[in-house]
């Protein structure tokens, strides 16, 4: 067990404004994503390897976002060039969290969190059971934290309407997957889960992990000269 306390998390304060807010951001969502994959495997039956494993992919899964151009997030709306460069992030998360030797199976996971069932997600279009399975946990996941957050474009969506959303894109999801999914929003354990305090707890526990685990050092690194090549153009 990783100790969690071993790196002060004033380190967090040095940070350039805008990679900490993408950074808080990242870790919030990251881990409401692992909380619920975690339920979501329980209920599929894996056992507590699995599920551990299944935790780290969900709590690193947009990591690559923090390299991404800041100029992306001051708009509403992207550019088809921006879209495809934005579409990148989960290459980014995979090749940090590869080029730090974390098992396979967390590398795939983050790789493909944004495949559809049908073929039409990124990066590699996938179909069906192409798509790794943690990687198809891990995206229904996603899209339901995303869905009842808020956004800089719309209002958090309630559960019941989030729901709603998701049934009508059943295509994008394994759908074995996704109906059980559905049972574990019927679950006690579900608002455990989803508790903001607990949430935050957690996020402050893993930004403490991931500095101890130069995680953070090299994505804010790599996004402090991003930023720099992009401000000197
Ligand atoms: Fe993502």
């Amino acid at each position: 067990m990783v100790d969690m306390d071993y790196m002060n998390y004033n380190k967090l304060e040095t940070l350039e404004d805008s990679i900490k807010t993408e950074l808080v951001d990242v870790i919030v969502h990251g881990v409401v994503v692992s909380n619920l994959a975690v339920l979501l495997a329980k209920e599929l039956g894996e056992d507590e390897a699995f599920c551990h494993e299944l935790a780290i992919a969900g709590v690193l899964h947009d990591i690559g976002k923090i390299k991404m151009n800041r100029c992306l997030y001051q708009k509403d709306a992207l550019a088809v060039e921006e879209m495809k460069y934005f579409r990148m992030h989960s290459f980014y998360s995979y090749d940090v969290l590869k080029s730090l030797g974390y098992p396979d199976f967390i590398q795939e996971t983050v790789f493909h969190h944004h495949e559809n069932q049908d073929g039409s997600g990124y990066p590699h279009n996938l179909v069906g059971n192409e798509i790794p399975y943690g990687a198809r946990i891990l995206h229904v996941c996603d899209v339901f934290a995303a869905l009842t957050s808020k956004r800089s474009y719309r209002a958090a969506f309630e559960l019941e309407t989030a729901v709603e959303v998701m049934l009508e894109e059943t295509k994008n999801f394994d759908i074995e997957i996704f109906v059980a999914f559905l049972r574990v929003l019927h679950s006690d354990a579900f608002y455990d889960v989803i508790n903001p305090e607990e949430v935050e707890k957690m996020s402050e526990k893993f930004t403490k992990y991931m500095f101890q685990s130069h995680l953070l050092d090299k994505v804010t690194l790599e996004a402090e000269q991003q930023e720099e090549r992009t401000i000197s153009k």
